[in-house]
Formats: structure tokens, C-alpha cells, sequence
């Protein structure tokens, strides 16, 4: 009887999970499925800004530090999500001034990877800074207050808070080669000529049947650029009710994508977003999708379960 962290520790990959603090200490099903089948957790909540810093300089570390001694009890490693980004950051920081917000961001990178230095090895340094719309920069407070330099500084900050840490640059819908990709291939490209980054995560948020035919020439190109890939937030969703077709479907998507990164030396891993479907975020943000995870509600594998497992 063969697992998925089996699979994945053979040809030295990660496979991952997002965790829910809360399940994490109450339900001993979960908690066993997860150090069962992952040899890699990202916090889903834990470690976001609204988290770790909800007031000014007051650091509250407890989930994400529930997750890390969780990790290094099942031999796990923690990949760190995520450091600068629009959403769920709390408001004190959106109406600070433009000095202020600079050295509230590096106060915080800077705290925060001290705190995890030698538990938490990657870090998603910025997260969903270009915007769906032609490869524009996402218009956020962080781009409004600072400028597009922003970026370069985040990275900046993070290089020198953990000198040791793979900095990765994080984002959806760039799965594909198309205007997004592009704009956060130019700025990884930016970033990797002044050695301020070393990875490009893609969240992987994707729509059952649509696993993009471009998906390997993109990984490449990031490759190519001497940077690791990562799958970061993999999730397949399905127009609700699933029918054992989609279900089908999902497990072949599930396989291509975790392919693509088994074949690939520089991709360091897939985690999914989530346990089962039941802790999926999906039907929260697309009203009648669903069913987007590897376990049923009943902790049961499904097909895509045995797609993940071939492909490792
Ligand atoms: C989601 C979580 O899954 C939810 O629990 C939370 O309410 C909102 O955030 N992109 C990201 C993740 O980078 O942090 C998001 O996680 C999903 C989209």
C-alpha cells in the first residue's frame, strides 16, 4: 500500500497540502490524512498578514507555529504563504503613508522569515501582483502607495531577512502562456538578473477539461530562466453535481499537471489546495462549483487521487 508522499520522496519531489489550523488540532482523521499522504504543508490561513501581524507590531505566530511543529513531527517540510499581498492584510497597513508602508512591509518580511528561518525553507514572497487585464500590475494600495518598485523591494527585504530561503513570486491564471504569464515572466526575468528570486509559484486554480495545452512550454521558459517551479494552490473544479465523467476528467487533469512537474527536474512540487472537498475555498468563490480536491468528504480517495499517485 503505496502513498502519495512515497511516491513523491522517491523521485524527490514535494507533494503537498494547504492546512486549517483549527482541523489540524481537532480532528484526528484529518491530521492523520495529512501526515499519511503529504510530505510538504503550506498554512491556508495561518501565516497571512491578517494573522501574523493584525495590529502594528503585534506578531501573533500561534497557527502558523501550530502548522511548523505539526510538520516537523511527521517529518514534513512547511512552504511559507505568503508574505506581501492586497488581500487579507489587515487595514492598518492600506492607510499608512507611503514611508510608512514601506517600512511596515519590510518590518514585517523581515520579522516574520526571522521567526520561521530554518523551519521554513520557501516563501512566497509576493502574491497575485499582476492583474487579469492584459498584464497590467494589479492595481492594489501596495502599487498605488509605492510603485511598481515595490516588488524588487519586497524581494529585497526577504533576500536579507533569510539569506537561505528560495523566494518565489506567486500568482493565478499563469498557467498558461498568454498576457499574464508574460508580464510575471518579465518580472521574474527582472528579478533573477539581480539574484532576487528563485522560484515562480502557479497557484493552478483551474477549471475541469481546461489543463492549458501551453502549461509545459511555460514551465520551461520559467526554467529556462534559471528558476524553480512550483504548483502551489492545485485545485480542479467541477460544475456541481459531479458525475463520475467528470470525476474521470478531473483524475486525467489532476495526472497531466503532476506530470509536468514529476518530468521536470526544476519543479519542486505540487501541493493542492486542501483536503477534501469539504475544506475546499472553491464553492465559497464559484457559487455551483465544487468537488475540486483529491479526498471526498469522508476522507476517501477519489480518482484524482490515483491520477496524483500515477504521475509520481
Ligand atoms: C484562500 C483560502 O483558501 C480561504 O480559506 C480564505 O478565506 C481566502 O484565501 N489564492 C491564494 C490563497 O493565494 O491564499 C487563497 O486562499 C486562494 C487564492
Amino acid at each position: 500500500q503505496t502513498t502519495l508522499r512515497d511516491s513523491a520522496d522517491a523521485i524527490g519531489k514535494d507533494i503537498g497540502v494547504a492546512v486549517d489550523v483549527n482541523k489540524l488540532q481537532n480532528d484526528a482523521s484529518y491530521r492523520n490524512l495529512v501526515a499519511t499522504e503529504f510530505n510538504s504543508l503550506t498554512a491556508e490561513n495561518a501565516m497571512k498578514w491578517n494573522a501574523t501581524e493584525p495590529s502594528q507590531g503585534q506578531f501573533t505566530f500561534a497557527g502558523g507555529d501550530a502548522i511548523v511543529d505539526f510538520a516537523q513531527q511527521n517529518d514534513q517540510s512547511v512552504h511559507g504563504h505568503t508574505l506581501v499581498w492586497h488581500s487579507q492584510t489587515p487595514s492598518w497597513v492600506q492607510n499608512l503613508s507611503a514611508a510608512q508602508m514601506q517600512s511596515a512591509m519590510q518590518n514585517h518580511i523581515t520579522t516574520v522569515m526571522d521567526h520561521y528561518e530554518g523551519d521554513v525553507a520557501t516563501w512566497d514572497v509576493v502574491n497575485e501582483v499582476v492583474s487579469d487585464s492584459n498584464g497590467a500590475l494589479r492595481d492594489s494600495f501596495w502599487l498605488q502607495r509605492l510603485g511598481e518598485g515595490y516588488i524588487a523591494q519586497a524581494f529585497q527585504y526577504a533576500r536579507a531577512a533569510d539569506p537561505n530561503a528560495d523566494l518565489y513570486i506567486n500568482d493565478y491564471s499563469i498557467e498558461a502562456i498568454g498576457a499574464k504569464s508574460d508580464r510575471i515572466y518579465t518580472i521574474a526575468q527582472g528579478l533573477a538578473n539581480q539574484d532576487l528570486v528563485d522560484g515562480v509559484g502557479l497557484q493552478s486554480h483551474l477549471i475541469l477539461g481546461q489543463v492549458p495545452s501551453t502549461m509545459e512550454a511555460n514551465l520551461q521558459r520559467f526554467v529556462d530562466l534559471g528558476l524553480k517551479v512550483r504548483i502551489t494552490e492545485l485545485d480542479i473544479r467541477i460544475p456541481m453535481p459531479a458525475d463520475g465523467n467528470e470525476l474521470a476528467q478531473q483524475k486525467a487533469d489532476f495526472q497531466r499537471v503532476t506530470e509536468l512537474c514529476a518530468d521536470l527536474v526544476d519543479c519542486s512540487g505540487v501541493t493542492v489546495w486542501g483536503l477534501r472537498d469539504v475544506d475546499s475555498w472553491v464553492p465559497d468563490v464559484f457559487p455551483g462549483e465544487g468537488a475540486p480536491l483529491l479526498f471526498d468528504d469522508n476522507y476517501n480517495p477519489k480518482p484524482a487521487y490515483d491520477g496524483v499517485l500515477a504521475a509520481l
